[in-house]
């Protein structure tokens, strides 16, 4: 569970993140905030590419960095978007790589939580490494 400081602070930071949004294409601008199992917070922005494909998530450039700054353990994730979208579900398969146990949050543009869940209720039955365990 999040404190409320907490998901202020993970919130206000997907909200500036997606300024940064590279977005020419979709014209939809998403933001995201990760939180550290240290209280460390990461931040992503959607980027789109006139090659449509190679576009990323907000939610993925986010765990990306994070990762290969050599974070594994994470508590929650915000995403901000204009219409309080969730994360899609590439991106809640590429979060339960690091867990099941995230808390999400999603917001609106003005900063308005419109969801605050789980990834296991995200994704549930989930297909994780531990089903590739011999
Ligand atoms: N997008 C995200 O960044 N996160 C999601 O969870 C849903 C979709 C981006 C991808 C694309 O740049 C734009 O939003 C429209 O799909």
């Amino acid at each position: 569970m999040l404190s409320p400081e907490e998901r202020q602070r993970l919130v206000a930071a997907a909200r500036e993140a997606r300024e940064c949004a590279y977005a020419p294409y979709s014209h939809y601008a998403v933001g995201a905030a990760i939180l550290t199992a240290s209280g460390k917070i990461y931040t992503g922005a959607n980027v789109e590419n006139a090659v449509y494909p190679l576009g990323l998530c907000a939610e993925r450039v986010a765990l990306f960095k994070a990762v290969s700054e050599g974070e594994r353990a994470f508590r929650a994730v915000a995403v901000v978007t204009s219409s309080g979208g969730t994360p899609c579900g590439a991106c809640r398969q590429a979060l339960r790589e690091f867990g099941a146990d995230w808390d999400v949050v999603v917001a609106d543009e003005q900063g308005e939580v419109r969801l605050e869940t789980t990834l296991t209720v995200l994704l549930p039955a989930s297909f994780s490494r531990e089903d590739l365990a011999d």
